[in-house]
């Protein structure tokens, strides 16, 4: 038995190759184009595991797909692989049309003729697990209940428009053709191999570098916060027991304003860092809004409790202490990922901010 995990270069997909393999060895084939967002450094711990077998290439490379397909024969395909950057989806629509819908409907096609010619009962037990995001229902007023799964689409960033696209590719594959699909929507994700153009582990290696720490608008937008282990964790309950074409939302019960996080963070930092100009909150500045800003998410994570048990072991206090403390004992790989490909994005992203 063997599990197809796209995307696993990247900070949920490596977590989750590693979570994998920490608890079964069930082998892992992962299929990742290494973007600027993959790293293979995320899995060196893995250097001359058998179980874990790294392809490089393109989820768009149908010839590609067919060949892993019949030769790996995996009994579940795990869909991380995206372009998973607001901002960058701003910048630049067209990467995150490629991959996340036209990308994931070749994957759809080529999984289709896969589970198709499978003999029964290999056929009923495979799955296709979606992941995506929270941000697909769009934004919600102050006082407005969480997202529930029937939540209406109302995507607002190109990046969630085509993550939106993509869930309902994988819906029309279920309805139509039979395809026994999960789809999780999960909420923002935070812990070690964060690519530090998101906000936390950007703030954290902006401090330590003495750089400005940019806060869009007013600050106040609200997110949910999840430790990826427990992203992991919940997608691992959901392949194992989730029913056949649902939806389960994913989520922390954690709300809180971007200002919060960026001043835990500081104090994190003032107490396992302390610099020597005074505390890091005197680096916050408040930069120009993003473009279509997403007020508040928030997720309703009762279904996936209720119907599989799960619930996150880490609080966001416990949580947040690990990944800051993952980031001071790993400034070897932050120095690594912050190459010139990363130094342009911050020039393109808050130049002219
Ligand atoms: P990421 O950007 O860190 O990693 C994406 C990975 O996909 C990278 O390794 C990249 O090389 C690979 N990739 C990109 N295009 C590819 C292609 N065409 N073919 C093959 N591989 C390709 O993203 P992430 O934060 O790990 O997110 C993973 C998934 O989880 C995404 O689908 C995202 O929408 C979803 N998600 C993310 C969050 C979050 O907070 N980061 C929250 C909810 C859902
Ligand atoms: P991000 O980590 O990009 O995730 P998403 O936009 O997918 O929720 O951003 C989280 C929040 O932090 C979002 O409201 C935008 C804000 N933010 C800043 O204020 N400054 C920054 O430099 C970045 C990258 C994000």
């Amino acid at each position: 038995m063997t599990i197809l995990v796209t995307g696993g270069a990247g900070f949920i997909g490596s977590n989750f190759v590693l979570d994998w393999l920490a608890q079964s060895d069930e082998p892992v084939l992962n299929l990742d184009a290494l973007t600027y967002a993959g790293n293979l450094q995320n899995l060196a711990s893995l250097k001359g595991d058998a179980r874990h077998i790294f392809v490089q290439g393109d989820i768009g490379d149908r010839a590609l797909l067919d060949r892993l397909l019949a030769g790996h024969r995996p009994r579940a395909v795990l869909h991380f692989a995206a372009e998973s950057h607001v901002d960058r989806s701003i910048h630049g629509p067209g990467a995150f049309i490629k991959t996340n819908v036209e990308g994931t409907f070749n994957l759809l096609e080529a999984v289709r003729g896969h589970w198709n010619a499978l003999p029964e009962p290999e056929k009923a037990a495979f799955r296709f697990h979606h992941v995506s995001t929270d941000e697909v229902y769009g934004s919600l007023a102050a006082d407005a209940p969480a997202f529930t799964e029937t939540h209406p689409y109302e995507p607002n960033s190109p990046y969630s428009a085509s993550k939106a696209a993509s869930d309902h590719l994988v819906r029309a594959w279920h309805h139509t053709y039979g395809l026994p699909v999960l789809t999780t929507n999960c909420s923002n994700n935070y812990g070690p191999y964060h690519f530090p153009e998101k906000l936390i582990p950007l703030m954290i290696v902006n401090a330590l570098a003495g750089k400005p720490l940019p806060i869009y608008g007013d600050g106040l937008q609200v997110r949910d916060w999840l430790y990826v282990g427990d992203h992991c964790s919940a997608i691992r309950e959901v392949l194992a027991r989730g029913r056949v074409g649902e939806t389960y939302n994913i989520g922390g019960w954690n709300e809180q304003t971007n200002r919060q996080i960026v001043h835990i963070v500081c104090a994190l930092l003032d107490e396992l860092r302390p610099g020597a100009d005074g505390p890091y909150t005197r680096l916050i500045t408040h930069v120009k809004d993003r473009p279509g800003h997403d007020r508040r998410y928030a997720i309703d994570a009762r279904k996936i409790e209720r119907e599989l048990g799960w619930r996150p072991a880490e609080t966001f206090e416990t949580g947040i202490r690990k990944t800051v403390q993952w980031y001071l004992a790993h400034g070897d790989w932050v120095a690594s990922v912050l190459s010139g490909g990363y130094r342009d994005w911050l020039a393109t992203n808050y130049t002219a901010r």
